[in-house]
This record gives C-alpha cells, structure tokens and sequence, in this order.
C-alpha cells in the first residue's frame, strides 16, 4: 500500500522477514523490556508471525529498505477479556516517522489480515489517551476501564 504522505508500503512480515529482528526489538522496548521480559523471549513470539497461520501476524511500515513500524494481529491481549478474538496489538511507529499516517496505515493493514483470517470483528485495547487515534480509523468504544490499566476495549467490524 503506497501512502500519499510519502512512498512507505506496509508488508506482511511474512513478505519482508529481514524486519523480524527489528520489529522484536521495538516491541521488546516499547512493552516487555520494563518488565523484566529477555528479547529472546519476544524474539520467539515474533516467529510465530512468520508461520503458516493467519494469526498470529505481523505488518511492517518501511521505506527504501528503512523499517518505519509494525503492528500485529495476535489471539489474545487481555487477560481480563479472554472471550475476545482477535486483536491488532503492538501498534508502534518509530518516533522520527510520526504523523505521517504511518500509524494509521498499519492499524487498518492488520485489520484486514485479521478480517481474511475470517473474523468478523476484530479487538484493541489502548489507553484512554490513544483512544481519539483510533476512533479517527472508525473503531468504536466496547468497554472502558477495563484491567489494572483502566485500558479502552474498542472494536472495528468487517466491512
Ligand atoms: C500511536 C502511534 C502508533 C501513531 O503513529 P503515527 O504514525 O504517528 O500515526 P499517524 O501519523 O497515522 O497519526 C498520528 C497523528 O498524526 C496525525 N497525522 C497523520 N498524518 C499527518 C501529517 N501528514 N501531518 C500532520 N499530522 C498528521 C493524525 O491525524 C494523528 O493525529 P492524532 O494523534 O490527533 O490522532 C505512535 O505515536 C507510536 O508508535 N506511539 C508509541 C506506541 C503506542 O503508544 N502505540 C499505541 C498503543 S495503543
């Protein structure tokens, strides 16, 4: 998908696997390092992405062989909310590429492998500050408040 913000393509990691370690690196920092998690722990959740099956999955935004982002279609994301299925999740833009739509352009890239996976209605959780981001792609408000980290549960159904 080309973007008229600049000449960045978002990709299935399955199509550019050269952006798996990079792609476990930032969602390592972004997520996991705080909490105690060692890289090689998310390096192998990221290698779940590059199997056969639909989900889990991975998108990277990247440009001229530069990663940009990723985000990712995972089966579960909140332990409160195990009845939901599935998520896009680890939604990360590097800091120097913001506000180009960067961002925007992978959430709905990870919807759709999420909806060709079969599901009719795909889940994220975010917090209450990132919620107007979301809301602008046309996902909707399920639950608020939810967990230890007063997260919002917002949903986007296929089209
Ligand atoms: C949240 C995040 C993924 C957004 O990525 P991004 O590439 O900056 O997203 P976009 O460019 O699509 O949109 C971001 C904002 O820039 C604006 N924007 C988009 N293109 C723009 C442009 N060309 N010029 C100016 N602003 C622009 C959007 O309207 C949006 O505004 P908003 O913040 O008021 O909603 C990024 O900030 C990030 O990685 N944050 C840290 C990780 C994180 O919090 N992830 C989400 C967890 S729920």
């Amino acid at each position: 998908m080309s973007s008229p913000e600049g000449s960045f393509v978002v990709s299935d990691l399955r199509e550019r696997p050269e952006f798996t370690e990079a792609v476990a690196d930032r969602v390592w920092r972004a997520w996991w390092q705080g909490k105690g998690y060692p890289l090689d722990y998310i390096e192998g959740r990221v290698a779940e992405s590059l199997d056969g099956a639909a989900v889990p999955c991975a998108v990277v935004a990247h440009e001229d062989g530069l990663f940009l982002g990723t985000a990712s279609v995972i089966p579960s994301d909140l332990d409160e909310r195990p009845e939901y299925s599935p998520w896009v999740a680890a939604v990360w833009v590097d800091p120097e590429h913001r506000r180009r739509g960067i961002g925007a352009a992978l959430v709905r890239k990870a919807a759709q492998g999420a909806f060709e996976s079969g599901a009719d209605l795909v889940y994220l959780c975010a917090l209450p500050e990132k919620r107007a981001f979301y809301e602008r792609l046309g996902w909707q408000r399920l639950e608020e408040n939810v967990g230890r980290n007063a997260l919002t549960v917002l949903t986007l159904a296929r089209s």
